[in-house]
């Protein structure tokens, strides 16, 4: 039965005023696409060599299908935020569970995605059994062992592992800048060399990474991390890349950018490649419009790109989550400068699942990349 033409003509209107009213919500930098015609970040790094992925949980690949969605169009490599942590895979000495990091694989594999494991050793998300163990003189035993356990499980099924996480804290006072944690105490700097060895002994194929966040921001930590990787290399150490965690701030704290074109000069010219592993943007001014903060996000972003890719192109381009739905720097406890909890806009996708400016400077600074002419 057709609706009389006065009422069909009243729907529309009310139709109209609603998706205006819609519309006015949502940021002028957000756009809502038909995502079936536009380039992905996938398609578009990949044609430069690069691997775009994400750091994502089992839960949110399996429950949350618009952030899936997203991940399938973007991603071409996922990394575990937490599910391949000592404390979440081996909570007691015989209890081990890699339920939600064996998803993870089994999901990449299912869509043709590579994954990242992340981290072999790290200091922290340590739980006490092992603390103790390594005190208590079983620290060799212990780090063997777990690389042995975890490496050994996902061998030849991972592109890239983070052997070794966070060593380098010059503050610390250690000689060569190391951290002072309960590996070094227990074992000196011989163990992130034994990290290396053993995990290339484990896994010859996948390439082994060291990582380590605010090389960007900080001179001393930059020419330690320099200063491992070259004695790691001159020993013949199984050192593939340096991991950029390149967690930027938008205004706290300013891109030390020559430092940090001199950061991947020097580390190319160990042979060793550079790698992107943790990338978002940190806010402390939550008071701006959406607009603006997004603009700001975008702009650190577009800068620290800019340099990064004039001396080298990254094989791995990884945002530390997709969407500020999931993202870490919305919590207190990871973000001292959020201590009220707010949403942190600091990654490509919103909390609603739409790209935002830091997504199109992300395929603008790709697409600035030259062709690479193979597909990875
Ligand atoms: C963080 C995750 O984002 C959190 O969800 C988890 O609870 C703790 O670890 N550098 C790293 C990552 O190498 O492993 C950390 O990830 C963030 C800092």
């Amino acid at each position: 039965m057709s609706m009389p033409r006065r009422e069909f003509l009243g729907a529309c209107m009310a139709a109209a005023a609603s998706l205006a009213r819609a519309a006015e919500r949502m940021p002028l930098n957000t756009k809502v696409v038909s995502l079936a015609e536009e380039e992905t970040l996938r398609q578009a790094a990949q044609r430069r060599g690069i691997k775009v992925g994400a750091a994502v949980s089992s839960e949110q690949l399996l429950r949350d299908d618009s952030f899936k969605a997203a991940v399938l169009r973007d991603c071409a490599l996922l990394v575990p935020e937490w599910e391949l942590k000592w404390a979440t895979v081996c909570k007691g000495p015989l209890q081990n569970d890699f339920s939600g990091f064996d998803a993870i694989v089994r999901f990449a594999r299912e869509n043709g995605l590579a994954v990242r494991g992340h981290p072999l050793v790290w200091h922290a998300a340590m739980p006490d059994w092992a603390l103790n163990e390594i005190r208590n003189g079983n620290a060799a035993r212990l780090l063997d062992e777990h690389i042995r356990l975890v490496a050994g499980r996902y061998a030849t099924r991972v592109f890239s592992w983070d052997v070794v996480n966070e060593a380098i804290k010059p503050e610390d006072g250690m000689p060569g800048g190391l951290r002072d944690t309960p590996w070094l105490r227990a074992l000196g700097d011989g163990y992130i060399e034994r990290a290396f060895r053993i995990a290339h002994e484990v896994d010859p194929t996948a390439r082994l990474v060291y990582n380590d966040y605010n090389m960007e921001y900080e001179p001393a930590k930059a020419k330690a991390i320099v200063a491992l990787v070259k004695k790691l290399k001159d020993k013949g150490v199984p050192l593939h890349a340096v991991g950029m965690q390149s967690h930027l701030w938008t205004t706290r704290r300013k891109l030390d950018l020559p430092g940090l074109r001199d950061f991947c000069r020097a580390i190319v010219r160990e042979g060793v490649e550079v790698v992107i592993t943790e990338l978002d943007v940190r806010e402390s001014d939550f008071d701006s419009s959406a607009e603006e903060r997004d603009r700001r996000i975008a702009s650190v972003t577009g800068a620290y790109l800019d340099t990064v890719f004039a001396e080298c192109v990254p094989r791995e381009l990884v945002l530390w989550g997709l969407s500020d739905r999931y993202s870490w720097l919305s919590k207190p406890k990871f973000n001292p400068e959020n201590p009220q909890g707010l949403l942190n806009r600091g990654l490509p996708y919103d909390r609603e699942m739409r790209q935002k400016a830091l997504w199109q400077v992300l395929m603008d600074k790709i697409r600035s990349v030259p062709l690479s002419g193979k597909q990875i």
